[in-house]
C-alpha cells in the first residue's frame, strides 16, 4: 500500500482526480468504481472540469458504485442515486445506462446484491475503485465486524455511521439504519484502489489502517494486502502515522 500526504484536501482530492483521468485515457472503457459522501466530491469537481475541457472522456466509461440506502426511492433528495447524478453524471459525458448503483428498494434486496457482484465480475471487475473512510475504518459500508464480508450485502449501519451521515439528512431518525454495500470481495479485487481522506476526524481510521494488523474491526485494512492501493491522505488525516 502507497501512502502519499498532501498540504491539503484539495490538493488529495486532485491527485485522485489525476489517476481517474489517467486511467481513462489509457482505457476510455474503464470499468470505475465510485463513491458518495463528501470525499470524493472535489474529485468529482475535477473530473467534470476535464471532462467539460475535452482532456477526458466518459462516453464508454462504465461505473457502478459502492452502496445505497436501503429503503429509500432513487429521487430521494438523500439517495446516492441522486448524489451520483447532481455531482457528476448530469455534468459529464457519460451514458446513463452505464452507470450503476445498488437497488435498496428491490423487492429482493439478497438477489440484487448477487446480481450487481456478478455483473463487475462480468465487466471485467473494476479498473479504479475509489473510496473514502468512514471514522470507524469502514470502506463502502463494510462496517466493522468479525469478519470480512466477500460479497455485495445488507448492512445494519454502524450508530458512528448514522451520526457521521445525519448532516445529509432533516434529522438522525430520518437516516436509513439499512444499507446495500459492495463487499471487500469486489473491492479487492479493483485492478487499483485509490482512497481520498481528509480532516483530523479520519485521522485515528488511517492510523488503524496503517498500523497494527489487519483486523476486520477496521476493514480497511485489508487494503494493506492489495497490491495496488493508495492512500491520498491531508496533513490532517496523516497526523497519527
Ligand atoms: C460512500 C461510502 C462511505 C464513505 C465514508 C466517508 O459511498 O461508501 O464509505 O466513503 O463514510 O464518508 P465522507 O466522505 O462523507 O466522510
Amino acid at each position: 500500500m502507497r501512502i502519499c500526504v498532501y498540504e491539503n484536501q484539495s490538493q488529495a482530492c486532485h491527485a485522485a482526480a489525476v489517476m481517474i483521468a489517467a486511467q481513462l485515457i489509457k482505457k476510455p472503457n474503464s470499468v470505475l468504481g465510485l463513491a458518495t459522501g463528501s470525499s470524493p466530491i472535489p474529485t468529482y469537481q475535477e473530473l467534470i472540469r476535464l471532462n467539460q475541457a475535452g482532456v477526458i472522456d466518459f462516453s464508454q466509461a462504465v461505473t457502478y458504485n459502492l452502496d445505497e440506502y436501503v429503503g429509500i426511492a432513487p429521487d430521494h433528495p438523500c439517495s446516492y442515486h441522486r448524489f451520483m447524478n447532481e455531482n457528476l453524471f448530469d455534468h459529464i459525458n457519460i451514458d446513463k445506462a452505464n452507470t450503476h448503483i445498488p437497488d435498496g428498494n428491490a423487492p429482493d434486496l439478497a438477489a440484487a446484491a448477487a446480481a450487481y457482484d456478478k455483473a463487475i465480475v462480468s465487466a471485467g471487475n473494476i479498473d479504479v475503485q475509489l473510496l473514502g473512510i468512514g471514522r470507524n475504518g469502514h470502506i463502502g459500508f463494510n462496517e466493522p465486524h468479525e469478519s470480512f464480508i466477500h460479497g455485495c450485502h445488507v448492512v445494519t449501519l454502524a450508530n458512528n455511521t448514522i451520526d457521521a451521515n445525519k448532516r445529509f439528512f432533516a434529522s438522525i431518525d430520518d437516516v436509513p439504519r439499512q444499507a446495500v454495500t459492495l463487499g471487500i470481495g469486489a473491492i479487492m479485487n479493483a485492478h487499483q484502489v485509490v482512497l481520498v481522506a481528509c480532516g483530523a476526524s479520519k485521522a485515528e481510521a488511517i492510523r488503524a489502517t496503517v498500523c497494527g494488523d489487519t483486523d476486520p474491526h477496521v476493514q480497511a485494512s485489508i487494503l494493506r494486502t492489495h497490491p495496488n492501493a493508495i492512500l491520498l491522505l491531508d496533513k490532517e488525516a496523516a497526523s497519527l502515522i
